[in-house]
């Protein structure tokens, strides 16, 4: 039979054509690639955000789904307030966020309960930071960052100045940075001038909750409203405790500590102008860096103590999934990937950031580059003093507002602290109902 060339090449045609539209059937099957949207406090420094954008590229290689970024303010305060912006229900806001340790009672119910998805890490995990991100039994957060309050010392300094270990209480502090203080700026008045003995957070934020609350509960002085819902701020202790604060204020702190905040303290430490810092875990890595000025000329200890002891306040990050993500599923991939063993082992060598699953302080890739997460294992145990934030729920924001406000009165000057104290506690009646009271095994009411 006399083949047709021109019915074979139809028929070919024809099969192309159903060959390509079931391909291309398939094709729109297949879902397009996901992007998820994610906001992160984080502490930008490049570092830390090259280390994130390699963590995020790595996800995206190993799953599939891209990750933007979304950028973020510096303080707890504006952050919170963009959160809330973002977290409208009419809003196509981020999938996963993270949040601060105090915000779970405040946006609780904008997140998925996460505790199906991460039971055997949460069981692991540090139980009083566990215990920060659960509200009613619900799992509000993984712990992502944790973070507790430091000090900071110059280990050549102390040795110069004849002092064999850092202060361990507040009362020892204030003359070995007074003597320090005097020694260096005596050296060269020109060049030292501007050399001081203690940098902190004095600005009405809230890291001066969280530096003033350290002083108070190591003296005893309590944790402003008791685990029982006492509000015990206005106790002898914690008046002390300020006072003292106050005292550094123009002596061994600069006058405008009072206006300081994590970055302004850090500036004045990185250019080697401080003998002493408090500040968070997360600030190591800066001074470490290639070409800084205090290049393994510091260390990291607890912070002071008192009669009470020696405390940190907990501070620090959680990831969430949003209650109005339409990817959940891929966003909890993104929550598991953070916290996975190694972006942790990863962070902990780059990044100097303390994990927070404790398992890994015991290895030697993670404890042989930061002998002193020794002591931070520890203090996430026994050493670490939570803010009222659980206990106070929605008003912790009135709460700490209150607190911080009638802290930075006394350092200004502009009160007297008994006063100061006292207003605090009748504010505190106000705001949340609650009733007055000591401290735990604190000294009675003035
Ligand atoms: C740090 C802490 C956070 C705290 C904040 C205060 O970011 O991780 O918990 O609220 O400092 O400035």
């Amino acid at each position: 039979m006399p083949v047709n060339r021109e019915a074979v090449i139809r028929i070919e045609v024809a099969v192309c054509i159903v060959m390509l539209s079931l391909l291309l059937a398939d094709c729109t099957s297949v879902h397009a690639p996901v992007t998820l949207t994610f906001v992160d406090q984080g502490w930008a420094t490049p570092a830390f955000n090259q280390e994130r954008e390699r963590e995020l590229q790595e996800f995206a290689r190993e799953t599939g789904i891209q990750v933007k970024l979304l950028p973020s303010p510096e303080s707890t305060r504006e952050q919170l307030a963009l959160w809330r912006e973002l977290l409208r229900p009419s809003a196509s806001g981020p999938d996963v966020y993270t949040i601060d340790v105090i915000w779970p009672g405040i946006l609780n119910e904008n997140f998925v309960d996460l505790k199906p998805y991460f039971a055997s890490e949460i069981s692991a995990g540090f139980p009083a930071i566990t215990a920060s991100y659960t509200i009613d039994n619900k799992l509000v957060a993984v712990p992502y960052d944790a973070n507790i309050g430091l000090l900071y010392y110059r280990t050549d300094l102390l040795r110069e100045y004849g002092y064999r270990e850092p202060p361990r209480t507040w009362d020892e502090l204030a003359p070995m940075a007074a003597r320090i203080q005097a020694g260096e700026r005596a050296k060269d008045r020109k060049a030292k001038k501007q050399f001081w003995g203690f940098v902190w957070q004095g600005a009405a934020t809230e890291a001066l909750t969280c530096n003033a609350l350290e002083w108070q509960a190591a003296e005893g002085g309590g944790q402003i409203i008791e685990k029982d819902k006492t509000i015990s701020v206005n106790n002898p202790d914690a008046i002390r405790a300020w006072q003292r604060a106050a005292r550094w204020v123009g002596s061994i702190s600069p006058p405008g500590e009072v206006g300081y905040k994590e970055w302004d303290s850090l500036n004045v430490w990185m250019a080697g102008d401080a003998a002493f810092m408090r500040n968070w875990t997360s600030a190591y890595v800066d001074g470490q860096a290639a070409g800084s000025p205090i290049r393994n000329k510091f260390d990291v200890s607890l912070l002071p103590g008192g009669k009470a002891g020696r405390v940190g306040t907990l501070g620090g990050t959680g990831l969430v999934v949003s209650r109005f993500s339409t990817h959940p599923r891929e966003a909890v991939e993104l929550v598991r990937y953070l916290i996975s063993r190694d972006v942790q082992i990863r962070r902990s060598r780059l990044l100097t950031e303390a994990p927070t699953r404790p398992e890994l302080y015991d290895l030697p890739e993670v404890r042989e580059p930061n002998p002193r997460f020794a002591l931070l294992s520890q203090a996430f145990r026994t050493g670490i003093v939570s803010r009222p934030s659980n206990l106070t729920g929605k008003k912790y924001e009135e709460v700490s507002n209150a607190y911080m406000q009638a802290v930075h009165s006394v350092l200004t000057g502009e009160r007297n602290a008994p006063e100061s104290a006292k207003a605090l506690e009748n504010e505190l009646v106000r705001i949340t109902g609650f009733k007055k009271g000591p401290p735990p095994g604190g000294s009675a009411r003035p």
